[in-house]
């Protein structure tokens, strides 16, 4: 792998665990806690993609927000009062356990770290804030202004704006392989983290590695 002074993380499902907020309140939300939280993953994705692909952006906050009440409406027999717990509870997800760790090594190491994620900046400022990650970071990238989502390219070239490099310059690492292969669509060395051990797809837009944990990257 070449070594490179910049390294730029996506957020939701890489540093944070979505699905912690469901974690929280599984006893409450019964036995249709995992089935919820996909659906409210995965309603939250495609309504990103389905804007970005109208040119119509809107916060992702309020997609996540319209994922969940669907999701409820999907799974009837989960409580509707868990509403406004749940979007509490996303505000301020767990983020995985080595986070902190890798981004003070990476730091040590004399790299940069940054995040660029679909959320928009009130939410991720809440939630770098809430895992105590901000200043371990060198920025926080919100697609807010190139207003589209990733996998865009106008999104990852924040990035390359940002920190005036160009693409092959940044190590982008996401659990996500819908954006590892935006990532490097768009030129980025794309890591892709694998926690789950799932079958590999995009398999024109490679990552340059894969690795189990953010462990790997330190
Ligand atoms: C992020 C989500 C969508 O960009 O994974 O942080």
């Amino acid at each position: 792998m070449t070594e490179t002074p910049l390294v730029v993380f996506d957020a939701y499902g890489t540093l944070l665990d979505v699905h912690s907020a469901v974690a929280r309140h599984a006893p409450a939300i019964g036995p249709d806690a995992a089935r919820l939280s996909e659906v409210w993953r995965a309603k939250q994705l495609e309504y990103s993609w389905v804007h970005a692909l109208m040119g119509r952006y809107c916060p992702f906050w309020t997609l996540t927000e319209r994922a969940l009440d669907h999701a409820l409406a999907r799974h009837p027999a989960v409580d509707k009062g868990l509403r406004a717990r749940l979007l509490d509870a996303y505000r301020d997800l767990d983020a995985y356990p080595e986070v902190a760790a890798t981004l003070d090594a990476l730091r040590a190491a004399g790299r940069r770290a940054a995040i660029l994620s679909n959320g928009d900046a009130a939410m991720l400022a809440r939630a770098v804030d809430a895992a105590g990650i901000g200043a371990r970071l060198d920025a926080v990238l919100s697609v807010e202004p190139a207003g589209t989502f990733k996998t865009a390219p106008a999104a990852y070239a924040l990035v390359t704006e940002r920190f005036g490099v160009a693409p092959g310059a940044v190590r982008f690492v996401s659990s996500n392989r819908w954006d590892v292969a935006g990532a490097a669509a768009f030129g980025f060395q794309a890591i892709w983290v694998n926690r789950a051990g799932l079958a590999d797809e995009y398999p024109d837009f490679p990552p340059v590695s894969v690795i189990a944990t953010l462990d790997a990257l330190a």
